[in-house]
């Protein structure tokens, strides 16, 4: 599988399918042991293109979009005739229409939408909980995700089994299953969104909750945006929102199922399960972003237009531990014996880079709040740290996708 002298330059070498299927767990396993192996290396697949497996790299790159171009994200497909927004823009148009979801998807979102999650879930565990089991992934991970998208954007829950198929038959398409039935249930996703479109047209809803009739009333350079990108978003989000969740929800549970005693903990103790959750997400990240490489960088030439930057095997390289969150109340104060002199850490937040991914004040809560819009309040400020919050300062730092968040005196 590895030939060390096949690659450009006398890179390595290596084949590795990332659309292959195998056993639950083993694409983690095979990531792990390249990404130990290479730094970077190049595969032969879909035409030839660089892999690069390491952290600080793969961060770099996703940082680099006029170097990494976000043109495609998919390894797979590096030409494409198609275009997906806001996935495929590259700054500053990505943050034009990136803007428009952050209200959306906000904790505020979540919030208002949270009861009505739950009274999803019960009805899907109702369903099979005298059974005493079932077959997950058709019976909650598929149809529980696929309900609440529904809700959180303001459209009839009761579409769930529609929804549940055009996603298997996109995806199945993808991995080259029924390619016409995957371009079919795109087509009717379209219409069906055209027809929702017509009808918030004719009766427009709550901004704040419907957001169809968001896009509909929402410029971008002071233009309406035309009917065609607004179906072409409402599509992204389908695509973007159901498989990933209802993946995720499958290797979550299959984690608590093989790890007895951790269910337990969290079963014992439910403040340990956003820590769990946010582990959970690292150690189980599936989604294998690509970027296209504009020119030359550190000797990877364009002659090979893609690089895949290899999220997941990142994200992988520390062991899953349930733990508790530092509590922030009760940490010492500074005093005129505090050997910095009453010095506190600088941080600041910049409005530019910062496109509301809200990972600082999730991350980060005592540190950062988001505000209506779901960006943090901090955007576009320079401020000290309190006392004994250095340690949550640093990880927002370090969790900014944009790296929009930066040190700005740690002495
Ligand atoms: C556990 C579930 C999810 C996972 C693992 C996940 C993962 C990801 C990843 C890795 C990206 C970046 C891709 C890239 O940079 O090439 C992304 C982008 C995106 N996701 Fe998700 N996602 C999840 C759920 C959702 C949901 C529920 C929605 C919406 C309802 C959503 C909407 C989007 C959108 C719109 C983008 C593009 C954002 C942009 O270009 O700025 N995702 N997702």
């Amino acid at each position: 599988m590895v030939n060390a002298s096949a690659g450009p330059g006398g890179c390595p070498a290596v084949s590795v399918d990332v659309g292959r299927s195998g056993p639950i767990l083993s694409h983690f396993e095979e990531w792990d042991g390249l990404r130990e192996q290479y730094p970077a290396f190049w595969s032969e697949l879909y035409g030839g293109h660089w892999v690069i497996t390491r952290f600080e790299a793969i961060r770099h790159a996703l940082q680099e979009p006029s170097t990494f171009s976000n043109e495609s994200t998919i390894v797979s497909d590096p030409n494409p005739e198609y275009k997906f927004i806001p996935t495929f823009l590259d700054p500053p148009e990505h943050g034009k229409y990136r803007t428009l979801y952050n209200a959306r998807f906000s904790p505020g979102m979540v919030n208002r939408i949270t009861p009505a999650a739950r009274a999803a879930a019960n009805k899907y565990i109702d369903a099979f909980i005298d059974d005493g089991g079932c077959e997950f992934m058709t019976a909650f991970a598929d149809p529980f995700p696929t309900d609440v998208f529904l809700n959180s954007i303001n459209l009839p829950p009761e579409d769930t089994p529609l929804f549940v198929g055009w996603v298997h038959a996109v995806f199945g398409g993808l991995s080259g299953a029924d390619p016409e039935a995957g371009v079919r249930a795109q087509m009717e996703m379209r219409d069906y969104f055209k027809e929702m479109l017509d009808r918030r047209r004719a009766e427009p809803q709550d901004i704040n909750v419907d957001i169809l009739t968001y896009f509909l009333s929402a410029t971008v350079d002071d233009k309406a945006i035309p009917e065609d990108d607004i179906l072409n978003m409402a599509v992204v989000l389908v695509l973007a929102g159901l498989d990933t969740t209802k993946s995720q929800l499958g290797y979550n549970f299959h984690y608590l199922a093989t790890h007895p005693d951790d269910r337990e903990r969290l079963v014992k103790d439910p403040s340990l399960l956003p820590t769990a959750i946010e582990e959970l997400l690292r150690y189980h990240a599936f989604v294998p972003p690509a970027r296209k490489l504009k020119h030359d960088h550190g000797g990877v030439a364009p002659a090979d237009p893609r690089v895949p930057p290899r999220r997941g095997a990142a994200d992988h390289g520390a062991r899953l531990a349930v733990r508790t969150r530092q509590p922030a109340a009760g940490v010492a104060v500074s005093t005129p014996s505090d050997p910095k002199g009453g010095r506190r850490m600088r941080i600041a937040v910049s409005a530019e880079l910062c496109s509301g991914q809200g990972r600082c004040y999730s991350v980060s809560p005592d540190l950062f709040t988001s505000d209506d819009e779901g960006f943090v309040v901090q955007r576009g400020s320079e401020f000290e740290v309190p006392a004994g919050l250095e340690d949550q300062a640093r990880l927002a730092v370090a969790s900014c996708p944009e790296g929009a968040i930066r040190v700005v005196d740690d002495s």
